[in-house]
């Protein structure tokens, strides 16, 4: 008998000496997984988001790349999946690739409530579980804060009820930090969502200290800064350093700066193309970076 890590890695020595492509070491590996402080629930790190990715035609050619977008994501063993109602029709299309190809038991779903009064909330979770196929949302969150008292409200109140398992917050704005620091300490959520990259690093302040401080459950969004980080580094070579830490791209060295900071728990990275979803995936494995390598990137996007 040999483990599973000992034949792949044989076979791409293997698949070297016969000169064909090698499987890619990291590959042996399980993707790492963080805990959920208020339940110790392990959360595989890398995620993925729906913005834009999902707001696709049905039937349409992009809507059937998100299949292998979806398969590779789940194969490397991943988990996490975060929409919004307010993303156009990316529930629809969500929810029917997930029932269709039987892998909402595998899913940890996230959705959120962006909606004005209690019965719009209400409507629009309703909403949410029939566009997602689903009895049960994961994580529930407040999108941007949006009427944060009574939607936090009734996030609670539908987990109480076990139809949500986990609540939170979200925001995507340095200015937004603040307040959602103060709603953060007084409500004590499972959950925040935030953004943090290379080139926005505000969350560092006040956020993340206080996340990992209270136990709360931090989710990265908008890493490639909404894939804008990419036209920056064009033309640029890795740091020397990079394959030290089992990196071979740009994006995976995004998502490990991300993933660097202590008090991250998942990255959610969108893309509608498979091959840059395994390219993501890639950031699960090995090292994360230091103090050192962190700075670095610091100076050279800020
Ligand atoms: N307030 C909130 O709650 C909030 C706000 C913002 C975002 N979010 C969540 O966070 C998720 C991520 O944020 P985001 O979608 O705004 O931005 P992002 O993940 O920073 O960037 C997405 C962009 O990067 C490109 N990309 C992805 N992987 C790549 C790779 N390996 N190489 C090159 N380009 C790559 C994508 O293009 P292709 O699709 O063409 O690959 C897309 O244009 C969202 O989808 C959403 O679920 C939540």
């Amino acid at each position: 008998m040999i483990d599973r890590r000992t034949f792949i890695t044989a076979s791409s020595l293997a698949a070297i000496g016969a000169g064909l492509p090698a499987m890619p070491l990291w590959a042996a590996q399980a993707l790492q997984q963080r805990p959920i402080p208020s339940s110790g629930e392990m959360l595989p790190v890398i995620g993925m988001g729906t913005s834009g990715s999902f707001e696709v035609k049905p039937g349409s050619p992009e809507q059937l790349a998100l299949r292998d977008v979806l398969r590779r994501f789940f194969d490397a063993g991943a988990s996490v999946i975060d929409t919004s109602p307010n993303y156009s029709n990316a529930e629809d299309i969500l929810g029917e690739l997930l029932v269709s190809q039987d892998l909402r038991a595998k899913t940890f779903l996230a959705t959120k409530l962006a909606a004005d009064n209690r019965a719009a909330g209400e409507a629009q979770f309703a909403q949410s579980l029939q566009r997602l196929h689903s009895d049960r949302i994961d994580l529930l969150q407040v999108h941007n804060l949006r009427d944060w008292r009574t939607q936090l409200g009734l996030a609670r109140e539908l987990k109480a009820q076990g139809k949500v398992r986990y609540i939170g917050v979200t925001h995507f704005l340095d200015t937004a930090h603040d307040t959602l620091a103060d709603v953060v300490k007084a409500e004590k959520p499972d959950f925040l969502q935030i953004n943090y990259s290379v080139a926005s690093t505000h969350a560092e302040k006040r956020v993340l200290p206080m996340a990992r401080d209270l136990g709360v459950a931090v989710i990265i969004n908008r890493a490639f800064e909404d894939g804008k980080l990419f036209a920056q580094v064009a033309n640029r070579a890795l740091p020397t350093w990079a394959a030290q830490v089992g990196v071979s791209s740009w994006a995976q060295l995004f998502l490990k700066f991300a993933l660097s900071h202590p008090a991250v728990t998942v990255v959610i990275p969108a893309t509608g193309k498979p091959h840059r979803q395994s390219d993501n995936l890639g950031a699960g494995y090995g090292a994360t970076l230091d103090q050192a390598q962190r700075d670095e990137l610091k100076a050279m996007f800020g």
